[in-house]
């Protein structure tokens, strides 16, 4: 059975998205226990996983330019379109679908097994 999907409204509208979450400034959230990292690359929205996955570090204070993340840690560096790392190796960041509607901004969290 395919999991579940759950859509939790992030904010309210597409002007809050853009006004809370700048270019280049990971922006850190947690929603239903996961913590996860929105960042701006122009008018584009991506969401990943908040720690990094190569020793835990948070990525909230990585630094970003364009769609690329580097850990402020060893600096491993990751594409966050689809999370996989440029600098090598097989650590990838957790992806998490953004969708923009009239009435909000809504982010896909699967559901875990014991939810569906
Ligand atoms: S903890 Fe992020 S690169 Fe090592």
């Amino acid at each position: 059975m395919m999991a579940q999907t759950h859509w939790i409204k992030i904010f309210e509208s597409e002007a809050a998205l853009k006004n809370n979450v700048l270019p280049s400034k990971p922006y850190p959230l947690s929603v239903k226990g996961e913590k996860i990292l929105l960042i701006c690359d122009q008018t584009t929205f991506y969401a990943v996983q908040e720690k990094c996955p190569h020793n835990g570090a948070s990525l909230a204070n990585g630094f970003c330019i364009r769609t690329e993340l580097t850990c402020p840690v060893h600096r491993f560096r990751f594409n966050v379109i689809d999370g996989k790392s440029i600098s090598g190796g097989s650590y990838a960041l957790k992806t998490y679908p953004i969708v923009i509607q009239n009435d909000g901004v809504f982010i896909g969290i699967k559901a875990k097994w014991w939810e569906a």
